[in-house]
């Protein structure tokens, strides 16, 4: 048998390679456990608690039912608009969203958190979700589409060089993306560029309170699964100052891993 690669021994291309190829897997249903958690919010079974929040008592939970424990309103959407979930937050609840603003959302998946969004931004806004795996564009714009939803824009790309204007939007969002990006720095630069002035960036992520183990770490599906790309906590509000950010803080927290892994709602503002 083939020994899997190392994490550390991978090119931040093949990096991504391995976080689209599981993502394609997310949007189709190919996993084998489909509907059945096993990319964000996974956990080691040995694990007491999940980074998402307490440990549901049966350990495997679907996307649905995350969506629904995290506090989504789940009511009128497609079944496929949740299946392919893979959040760590919530983080349209807690963005202070107003009509007429421009979102971005980072990593956008199967479109959920913009199609709440869209509804906050209403019709005289508009949100544009950019994602690098094709499927899960797709999927996107098949759900808005049964959805009804027109104020919404799919863009293909990377997060680390976004196809989106300079100083064009109000908010940015992302729901447990970062985590996977291997540069953590340029996803912060490129959101200070295209935000304008006063704009807000407001993003659920896995981020960490120690250190993860280097066998941990190194594992790819790990790092797919949203933990073995988390970064230090301190780490990554360095990452949002650098960019340009003020006020980059971890406004609220929820769960901790036996990792020290842990889901964070982080908000900063460019000047
Ligand atoms: C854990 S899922 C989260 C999806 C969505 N935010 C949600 O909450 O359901 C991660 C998503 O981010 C996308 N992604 C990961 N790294 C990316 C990158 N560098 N650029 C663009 N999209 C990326 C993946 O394709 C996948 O759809």
């Amino acid at each position: 048998m083939t020994e899997m690669k190392k994490v550390s021994e991978m090119e931040p291309d093949e990096i991504k390679k391995a976080v689209r190829d599981a993502y394609s897997k997310v949007a189709t249903g190919e996993n084998p456990e489909t509907g059945i958690i096993s990319s964000c919010c996974d956990e080691p079974a040995q694990s007491q608690s999940s980074c998402c929040g307490p440990a549901p008592e049966a350990a495997k939970i679907t996307r649905v039912n995350l969506a629904d424990a995290l506090g989504y309103d789940t009511e009128g959407m497609p079944i496929s608009a949740t299946e392919s979930f893979a959040g760590c937050g919530n983080p349209v609840a807690l963005a202070s969203l107003k009509e007429g603003e421009i979102v971005l959302d980072l990593g956008s998946g199967a479109g959920l958190d913009m199609f709440v969004a869209s509804k906050k931004v209403g019709e005289i806004g508009k949100v544009i979700g950019v994602d690098m795996t094709p499927a899960m564009i797709e999927k996107a714009k098949k759900n808005a589409k049964e959805l009804g939803i027109t104020n919404v824009e799919f863009r293909f790309g990377d997060i680390e060089d976004m196809p989106v204007d300079d100083n064009s939007v109000d908010v940015v969002i992302s729901n447990c993306v970062i985590n996977l990006a291997p540069n953590k720095g340029k996803v912060f630069q490129e959101a200070f560029r295209v935000l304008k002035p006063g704009g807000r960036v407001m993003v659920s992520d896995i981020v960490l309170s120690k250190p993860l183990p280097k066998e941990v770490s190194d594992e790819v599906v790990t790092y797919t699964g949203c933990i073995g790309g988390a970064i230090l906590d301190k780490e990554y509000l360095q990452h949002m100052r650098d960019a340009g950010f003020a006020d980059a803080k971890i406004a609220s927290k929820a769960g901790e891993s036996i990792h020290g892994a842990y889901s964070a709602y982080v908000t900063g503002t460019k000047p």
